[in-house]
């Protein structure tokens, strides 16, 4: 009897202990329970204010960003003013010694062409019979771009202007715009430049628009890229077409990343007609033909290392294609690349040749190689920049056995690279603008 009470006593206790303990484990569960809420609502609200803490940030980026732009956009409207500026005063400069000043130019053009036609015949005279005139004849490069001349403001933006580059017509061309069909002719330089706008010249209505700024005047006849990608030969004495050719360019590709409109650039040097242009297959690169005049043949054809990123034009000068760059935002003008077809003229010794002055683009460059003389079209100025040319360098002939065979001629690929010649900019640049202290009468 007292041993049955003693265990039920027992079991008592154990139970009263075991709800003890249960309810000690609920409260406990409870504590945690609601530590566990109060938790996860810190740490949504950490998260929320991290997000908004994330939106002003990428607000402020943003607005920095933008401001940045603004900033940006003003510098460059400043820079375009004073480029203007700098253009306007050189401009009114020639406009005030006007007369004068074309007269000695134009004196020293004919006496720069007397001197030429007798280097060239000094030359001949030393070669003997058979050599070929033309081409063991030219053997020089530029050294640099000694002065320049503004001549005329006249038309838009883009186009192109020239003399004859044949030197057997002292007229002078215009072609404004890149998709036009008028071409203005005046008599001469002095015509071109008294000339209130292009109230005494001849206009002369094409029979097909033109497309681009790679045309040519050689020999009284006037080589224009068609709409339609064609070559046409015109002859300019009797306003009829004589002749028109598809070039290789057919594919449309521009030859200059900064000209998008110009897909062939005809180019004419001591040697003939030029071809400058661009394929799908070679679409990083420039290619260069040498044209047939008469015939409109295309006798031989290169693959060159010339980049067409960033180039805004060309000229060939003795067999040696100068290819001119800026920046998409115009800047100044340099031959950065060159490329010789003989061989005598690589990318490695050529200079980096600066235009004399920070302008704008050029649409056009066109080579006179009986005046030496480039005329240039820049944003709507017609300029001529004077050249002083050296010896090519002889003995570095590129091996025979890098040329290979194509369709129509043979391709030939320099190897070599164009950027590595940027150190000598800031002396050209000095040298530029003294010289071009000099030349201003
Ligand atoms: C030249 O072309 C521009 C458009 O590119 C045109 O506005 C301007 O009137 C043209 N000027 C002449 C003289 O034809
Ligand atoms: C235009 O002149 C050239 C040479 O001066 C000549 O060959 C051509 O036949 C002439 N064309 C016309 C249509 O008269």
């Amino acid at each position: 009897m007292r041993a049955l009470v003693l265990l039920v006593s027992l079991a008592c206790f154990a139970g009263a202990q075991h709800q003890a303990l249960i309810d000690y484990l609920e409260r406990r569960l409870l504590a945690i329970e609601d530590r566990i809420t109060l938790w996860h609502e810190q740490t949504n609200r950490y998260a929320s204010e991290l997000r908004e803490l994330k939106q002003q940030m990428v607000a402020q980026l943003e607005n920095l960003d933008k401001e940045k732009e603004t900033l940006r956009g003003n510098l460059d409207g400043v820079g375009a003013r004073v480029d203007r500026v700098e253009r306007e005063l050189d401009y009114m400069e020639t406009q005030n010694g006007a007369q004068p000043c074309v007269d000695v130019d134009d004196k020293l053009v004919e006496q720069q062409v007397t001197q030429v036609k007798e280097k060239n015949k000094a030359k001949y005279s030393k070669l003997s019979g058979e050599a070929r005139p033309g081409l063991e004849d030219c053997s020089e490069m530029i050294s640099s771009i000694k002065a320049m001349k503004i001549l005329k403001k006249l038309g838009g933006p883009k186009g192109m202007w020239t003399k004859d580059a044949s030197g057997r017509s002292g007229k002078v061309y215009v072609l404004n715009g890149t998709d036009d069909g008028t071409v203005y002719e005046f008599s001469s330089m002095q015509e071109f430049t008294g000339s209130p706008g292009v109230s005494l010249a001849k206009a002369l209505s094409l029979p097909s628009l033109w497309r681009g700024t790679g045309h040519l005047v050689y020999d009284h006849r006037l080589y224009y890229v068609s709409e339609r990608l064609a070559v046409v030969k015109y002859d300019l004495r009797n306003a009829s077409v004589a002749d028109s050719v598809v070039f290789p360019a057919e594919d449309g590709v521009p030859v200059y990343g900064l000209t998008p409109e110009t897909v062939v650039d005809l180019a004419a040097d001591e040697e003939g007609l030029w071809a400058v242009y661009a394929t799908r297959r070679n679409d990083r690169h420039i290619s260069l033909a040498k044209v047939d005049a008469d015939t409109m043949d295309v006798e031989q054809m290169w693959d060159t290392a010339c980049p067409r990123e960033n180039a805004e034009a060309a000229f060939v000068i003795c067999g040696t294609l100068y290819v001119v760059y800026n920046t998409p935002q115009p800047g100044r003008s340099r031959v950065q690349c060159v490329f010789d077809v003989n061989g005598m003229v690589s990318n490695d010794e050529a200079p980096l040749i600066y235009f004399p002055k920070r302008y704008g683009a050029h649409s056009s460059l066109k080579y006179n190689p009986h005046e030496q003389l480039l005329y240039a079209w820049d944003d709507g100025y017609q300029i001529v920049y004077r050249l002083v040319m050296k010896p090519k360098l002889e003995g570095r002939r590129i091996p025979a056995d890098s040329e290979q065979p194509s369709a129509v001629g043979f391709t030939q690929t320099s190897s070599l690279d164009n950027n590595n010649n940027h150190n000598n900019n800031n002396n050209n640049n000095n040298d530029a603008r003294f010289l071009l202290l000099l030349f201003v009468c």
